[in-house]
């Protein structure tokens, strides 16, 4: 696991859009893993630069989302659905049909949806490079801590610390989804390549503990030690407890 400390979210941000650009312009279809959340926001921007001024070109690339809430419309505002347009693929050359974000309500259907989206990533040869932000109780996804992690793509009750930080995002606590759909620790662990950002003071916990030498299921993040193309891009407030 490599750590690079960066000064500030500004530099962060940079820096991850520079490996993504090297990525893509390696090879041009490749598969992006791509994370929502405040933290990737301005690396997204960054893209979009890049992409106006032609150092980075969309049109053969395929991205697969972590995640999404299950009870949001894909239109609702909130919904990763609408992130991904507002931050990116509105704004770039990307084919609508080459873009993943797992999307469903009924249970039934949830179970089938996860099967697929576990199915297409396999069948466009993986991840080669996953975007990861982490959540302050340890989640990547919303994949949460917990007795058990699932290695497949699946359906995840909310954890109570998730909803409350979540809740910013919307007028009440009481508004956030409860339950979401999640990539598993399994199609996360085998990207080829993992990016993980991290900004900020209020990370500084969870990172210490992400890099401790041990691992739990109680810091999903903490798996991460043991892929073996990691880079952690973090800025020095995140990294203040280590
Ligand atoms: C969200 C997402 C994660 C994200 C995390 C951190 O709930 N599901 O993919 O990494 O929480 O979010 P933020 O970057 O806003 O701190």
């Amino acid at each position: 696991m490599e750590i690079k400390v960066v000064e500030n979210y500004q530099q962060m941000s940079l820096k991850a859009a520079d490996i993504v650009a090297d990525q893509v312009n390696q090879k041009k279809d490749s598969v992006l893993g791509l994370a929502t959340g405040s933290t990737p926001e301005g690396m997204y921007a960054r893209l979009v630069e890049m992409y106006r001024v032609k150092m980075i070109d969309f049109a053969s690339v395929v991205t697969f989302n972590l995640d999404e809430y299950t009870a949001l419309s894909p239109k609702h505002p909130q919904s990763y659905h609408c992130y991904m347009n507002r931050h990116l693929f509105d704004h770039i050359n990307i084919k609508p049909e080459n873009t993943h974000i797992p999307h469903g309500n009924n249970e039934q259907d949830i179970s089938e949806i996860c099967r697929e989206y576990d199915y297409k990533i396999f069948s466009m040869g993986g991840i080669d490079l996953q975007i990861l932000g982490i959540g302050v109780n340890g989640h990547i996804g919303f994949n949460e801590p917990g007795q058990y992690l699932q290695t497949r793509t699946h359906l995840v009750e909310l954890a109570e610390e998730t909803i409350e930080a979540n809740s910013r995002f919307f007028s009440s606590p009481e508004e956030v989804p409860r339950r979401a759909i999640t990539m598993g620790m399994g199609s996360i662990m085998h990207a080829k390549k993992i990016i993980l950002l991290a900004s900020g003071e209020s990370k500084a916990p969870v990172i210490q503990k992400s890099v401790s030498g041990r691992i739990s299921t109680d810091i999903p993040a903490s798996l991460l030690q043991l892929h073996r193309d990691i880079v952690l891009i973090v800025d020095k407030q995140a990294v203040s407890l280590l």
